[in-house]
Formats: C-alpha cells, sequence, structure tokens
C-alpha cells in the first residue's frame, strides 16, 4: 500500500477571525486550534508522517511551540505562501516519499478520528483515488449578484460542502498545482483543481462537525461541541511532553484552566521635579522635590494598579486612563486605584494581597510607610496586613541613586471575585 503522508494547513492570516494573532494558535478547549488537527493525525494509524505548514514569520514559533508536546509523526514545520493553494502546494512537496497525500486545513478542529481513518481507507482501496470529504446542503443555496438580487436558486440535490481532508495520489496533486501555477488559476480547496485535469474526484460523507473555524462565533460553536464530548474536563493536567511522548492512540494532551488567584507585577518610575509635591503610596510627602507626571505620578501606585491589572490581564494604566486625557491631569492615584479595583470587579477579580518596592535615594520614606499601607489598604478593600510597602536606596548607583528619580516595583494576588 502507498504511504500516506498528512499536510495540515495552517499559514493563513485569519482575517475572517479579528483576532490579532493567526486563528490556528487561537485556543480552542484550553490548547491551541493547530493542535487538535495534530492529534487527529498523531492518532489515525494508517497516517505515517505529516507536515505542518504555517506563515513564514511565525514557521520558527511553531516549531517550538510544537516541539514542546513530542510529537512522534511530525516530519517538518514548513512555510506556507501567500494563498492556501500556494501553502498547500509547499505542503505536498515537502512531503517526499508519500504516494497518497492528505491535505487538511488546521481551521477544521473537529476532525475525528474516525473520518480521517475512513476516508484514507477508502482512498487507499481505490487505485488512483482523488477523494474529497463533503457533507450535503442542507439549506438553499441563492446565487446572488452584486446588487443583492438573486439570480438563480440551484437545485439543491446534488449541492455538497466541500470540506478537508482531501486526499490524492502526489503525483496527481503535484500537477494540478503546477498546471494551476502555469494557468494562473487559483481554487479555494485542492479537488478543484484536480477536477479541472478532467480527473474525477470522488465525495466521501464528512460530518457537520468538521466545520471551517472562520469567525468568532465559530469558534464558541466549536468550543460547546468540544465540551459535550469526552475528554474535554477543564483538569489542570501533566506538562505536556510527559503526556504525549511515546502515547499511544488516541492521544491526549493537557488542557490548562484560568487560575482562580493569579499574580501580577508592576514597575514604574517618574523623575523628580521640584514645583511638584510629593506623592507616595497615596502618602503625600512634606519637604521633598515632587515626581513629573501628568497624574499625581506616584510611581509606587502606579506600579501597584499596574500589578493589580496584569494580575487580571487588563492591560495597563496607561490603556485604562490614557496621559493625554484631561480628566487625569494631576488626578489623585488613590482615586484611579479604586478605579482599578472597580475595573478588576467589573470582569470577576478582587485583589487578595499586595507587596511593594520603592526605590528612592530621598527622601527618607520610613515614617510614611504605615500611612501607605493604610491607605492602600482601604482603597483596595483589604486588611492593612494584606498590603506590603518596603522602601530602598540604591546605595548611589543609577537614575535613583543620581538622585534623578524614583522607581517602584509591585506583585498582586487577585482572585476570580465568585470562587
Ligand atoms: N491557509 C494557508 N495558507 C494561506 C491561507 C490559508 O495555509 N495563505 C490555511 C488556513 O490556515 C486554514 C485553511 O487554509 O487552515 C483554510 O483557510 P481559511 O479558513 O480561509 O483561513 P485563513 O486564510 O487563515 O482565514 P481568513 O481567510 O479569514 O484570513
Ligand atoms: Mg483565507
Amino acid at each position: 500500500m502507498d504511504k500516506v503522508g498528512g499536510v495540515i494547513l495552517a499559514a493563513g492570516r485569519g482575517e475572517r477571525m479579528g483576532a490579532p494573532l493567526n486563528k490556528a494558535f487561537l485556543l480552542l478547549g484550553g490548547r491551541p486550534l493547530l493542535l487538535h488537527s495534530i492529534i487527529t493525525f498523531e492518532a489515525a494509524a494508517m497516517v505515517g508522517a505529516y507536515v505542518v505548514v504555517a506563515p513564514p514569520e511565525e514557521a520558527a514559533f511553531c516549531r517550538v511551540l510544537l516541539a514542546s508536546y513530542g510529537l512522534q509523526k511530525l516530519a517538518a514545520v514548513v512555510p506556507g505562501g501567500l494563498s492556501r493553494q500556494d501553502s498547500a502546494a509547499a505542503g505536498v512537496r515537502a512531503l517526499q516519499d508519500f504516494g497518497l497525500v492528505v491535505v487538511h486545513d488546521a481551521a477544521r478542529p473537529l476532525l475525528s478520528v474516525g473520518l480521517l481513518e475512513g476516508a484514507v481507507r477508502h482512498a487507499a482501496g481505490h487505485p488512483g483515488a482523488a477523494l474529497v470529504v463533503a457533507v450535503p446542503v442542507k439549506d438553499t443555496v441563492k446565487m446572488v449578484d452584486s446588487s443583492g438580487i438573486v439570480r438563480e436558486t440551484p437545485a439543491r440535490d446534488g449541492l455538497w460542502i466541500a470540506q478537508t481532508p482531501q486526499i490524492f495520489r502526489r503525483d496527481l496533486l503535484l500537477r494540478a498545482y503546477a498546471e494551476a501555477e502555469r494557468d494562473g488559476f487559483s481554487g479555494t480547496d485542492d479537488a478543484s483543481l484536480v477536477e479541472r485535469l478532467g480527473v474525477p474526484v470522488e465525495v466521501y460523507r464528512g460530518s457537520y462537525d468538521n466545520f471551517k473555524v472562520t469567525t468568532l462565533e465559530d469558534l464558541r460553536i466549536a468550543e460547546v461541541i468540544l465540551g459535550q464530548g469526552a475528554g474535554h474536563s477543564g483538569r489542570p493536567a501533566p506538562a505536556p511532553a510527559a503526556l504525549m511522548a511515546g502515547a499511544s492512540s488516541p492521544v491526549t494532551v493537557p488542557e490548562i484552566p484560568a487560575p482562580s488567584v493569579r499574580v501580577g507585577i508592576g514597575y514604574d518610575v517618574h523623575h523628580f521635579d521640584s514645583g511638584r509635591p510629593l506623592f507616595l503610596g497615596g502618602v503625600e510627602i512634606p519637604g521633598s522635590p515632587g515626581l513629573a507626571g501628568h497624574s499625581d505620578a506616584d510611581a509606587a501606585l502606579h506600579a501597584l494598579m499596574d500589578a493589580c491589572l496584569g494580575a487580571a490581564g487588563l492591560r495597563d494604566i496607561g490603556h485604562h486612563f490614557p496621559p493625554g486625557d484631561p480628566r487625569w491631569c494631576d488626578a489623585s492615584s488613590l482615586a484611579l486605584l479604586a478605579d482599578v479595583r472597580s475595573i478588576l470587579a467589573a470582569a470577576g477579580y478582587a485583589v487578595c494581597q499586595v507587596d511593594l518596592v520603592i526605590a528612592a535615594e530621598m527622601p527618607c520614606l520610613s515614617p510614611y510607610i504605615d500611612a501607605m499601607q493604610q491607605r492602600i489598604s482601604v482603597v483596595l478593600g483589604i486588611l492593612p496586613g494584606s498590603v506590603g510597602v518596603k522602601a530602598t536606596t540604591t546605595e548611589g548607583l543609577g537614575f535613583v541613586g543620581r538622585r534623578e528619580g524614583i522607581a517602584a516595583w509591585a506583585v498582586a494576588t487577585v482572585q476570580r471575585s465568585d470562587e
């Protein structure tokens, strides 16, 4: 029997998803979308090896990501092209020594091992086979012109929706790509390129679950379907390599749920401005030059707010209180901290505990530490004992040592408020 190789296409940009990231790397059921198809190919006994096609600029990242799963059959991560057709051709060309090639879109994460194996078995049993997995159209289809007028209603009988996998003899598929390139023909699937060679392409009955994740709504639907099936438990699990290395099929990988207790870090620096009062940790400190900045420039509270926001994955204070906005001119950072508490609460988080380090060569801060601790605890609604405030000099070193400004670091622990 011909050796069977797979090509998993993940070199698109996912523009219709509207996410800043290639959709192949978006999380579905706690793991990258792409990994779902990979697991299916790993588990399909008839597939000897497969390549993953990734955008050229993400290929190195993809290799690193996949290396952590201890995959057994991944032959290579291949840089893709501008169109799906170019990416598929690159993948098939990279799969040497395979008589039969299975092309699959990573955007169809719910392909089952049963469907993949059934289609491969069917194709392998029909020499010269060209096969497209597809499902009958359920809805009535309209041909609509650019002004929105229906021009035609094709009979529904005989209309099928093409999916992947699509399976061909490798030499036939390579010829199809070469002839399409020569003729300037571009198709949205592989079968259409083979069809134009006059080679019959057979339909193999697929599954409606094997739909293509194109928009965020599709991702949510896939999440629901996955949640109904076995295996999506939300339980924490061992590290990827431990489960994947040497695993027998079906392969399982861990799902890491968002933790309910989370930690954030913040850092801020302001330089001295002798024309302003000094605020640190929410306390006004007399007799010292203040700090330059749009608000009261309380570097300690700014670091603290970033730590709280960061712990909840809610960006930073610059995002919530843009520096150019007149509302924050000379604003009290204690008031901003109260706003941060509300922003976290709206996202379902409460701050449990914080810790601060202030690096200042001057003034001496020890007389004010208790007051800082008190004020922060009141605004955050936590006990004073859950607020750490420490001050240090830098022994004359660096910009703090040269008395040019003050730096502060903070960590914060937040917890989902429903737990
Ligand atoms: N694909 C690819 N190389 C391209 C374009 C698409 O490998 N240059 C892959 C995608 O990664 C996806 C499959 O082809 O797995 C189907 O394409 P589609 O659903 O259109 O994905 P994207 O092109 O990523 O999405 P969009 O069209 O919304 O940008
Ligand atoms: Mg596309």
